[in-house]
């Protein structure tokens, strides 16, 4: 395996830049190392269990995912805490997060009495030590209690179920993408307030409360310093992609698949063996990196499609090319591996999480 070239790898393939992406991880070490907000990352970025271990390598009090699977597969690869931060419902889903929880630190974000109560009512045949921290709508319109009395209502009936209330999740994810600006800046502001105004709110109440948990690649420069925010849930700054780079240049993208050009129209088009089933559209059509003066146009299901500013752009059928990855969650999950390379050859072969 190691010796090979980019070259030598079959296609698509999703290439990690390790250079880069260590380069990222020791930006966000450098800002977290100056404030007292920890780092809690985002796995269902890269769902790559080698970068989650890096991520606590370099300094992560844990990992945040969104699903039961992800968090199981982060147990067994030995992360001590995880946050599951998208809302459970359903027994089946809620019994396993109860066996996790006999495993490691295991806290979960809701925003539904029934739900509590189910949660409770499961944790207590387990005989299992589940975590809980109010999800509060800071402005997503996603999910989430309202801020203030709400929160205080359902962090209570948590109680009474006999759940550990950790504190509030207050994720500011309207803003993620958002250009900086001293309106976004403001805004973020105003969202957080939500969150931690909750918190004293839970602690007026004698609910003791060491997490307020938010924070995206977006707005990391803000929420990571706000007062009162602990934990910062942001994923993407690791890997990066085109679509960040509209809210923050302070990362650089790792992300590219590695496409074969199988069909030409000489001076027009080229086409890849790379479409929908390769490379997300999400956020936008992705952008070819290794040739000048082209242009990706369209994803088919097998196809994408190359329109050729330069009609003598020098490719020819059967050459393999990198385009830069637009949006990483909605790229990484269509593969079932990732290459890191570095300098052109390959390091490592890194499976993804499904
Ligand atoms: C609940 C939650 N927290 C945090 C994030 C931030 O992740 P990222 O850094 O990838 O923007 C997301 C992204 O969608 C999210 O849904």
């Amino acid at each position: 395996m190691k010796g090979r070239t980019i070259q030598d790898l079959d296609t698509p393939a999703l290439l990690l830049e390790l250079s880069v992406m260590e380069r990222n991880l020791a930006r966000m070490v450098q800002f977290i190392d100056q404030g007292p907000t920890r780092l809690r990352p985002h796995f269902k970025n890269h769902q790559c269990l080698w970068l989650s271990s890096k991520q606590i390598a370099a300094g992560a009090i844990g990992i945040t995912c969104a699903r039961v699977e992800h968090a199981e597969a982060l147990v067994s690869h030995r992360i001590s805490s995880v946050l599951i931060a998208t809302e459970i419902a359903g027994d089946a889903k809620l019994s396993r997060c109860a066996e996790l929880a006999r495993q490691a630190e295991l806290i979960l974000a809701v925003d539904n009495p029934h739900v509590v109560a189910d949660i409770g009512r499961i944790a207590r045949n387990k005989r299992a030590r589940l975590n809980v921290l109010v999800d509060v709508n800071v402005g997503q319109n996603r999910c989430g209690v309202e801020p203030g009395e709400a929160a205080l209502s359902l962090a209570k009936a948590a109680l009474e179920q006999g759940l550990v209330v950790r504190g509030v999740m207050g994720y500011e994810g309207h803003l993620n993408l958002r250009p900086p600006s001293p309106e976004k800046e403001n805004a973020c502001r105003a969202a957080l307030q939500l969150a931690v105004d909750t918190r004293t709110l839970l602690e007026r109440n004698d609910i003791s409360c060491d997490i307020v948990s938010a924070g995206a690649t977006g707005t990391y420069s803000i929420t990571g310093r706000f007062p009162g925010v602990t934990e910062l849930q942001a994923g993407s700054y690791l890997t990066m992609d085109t679509s960040f780079l509209q809210s923050t240049t302070d990362f650089e993208r790792t992300l590219t698949v590695l496409a074969t050009v199988i069909s030409k129209a000489d001076g027009k088009r080229l086409v890849i063996d790379s479409g929908r089933k390769a490379l997300s559209g999400e956020r936008g059509l992705p952008v070819v990196k290794t040739v000048q003066g082209v242009r990706l146009t369209a994803l088919h299901a097998e196809h994408g499609i190359i329109e050729c500013d330069n009609p003598l752009v020098p490719v020819e059928v059967g050459d393999k090319i990198e385009v830069w990855v637009q949006y990483a969650d909605t790229t990484i999950q269509l593969h079932q591996r990732m290459y890191g390379v570095r300098a052109g050859r390959v390091e490592e072969e890194l499976a993804i999480v499904k």
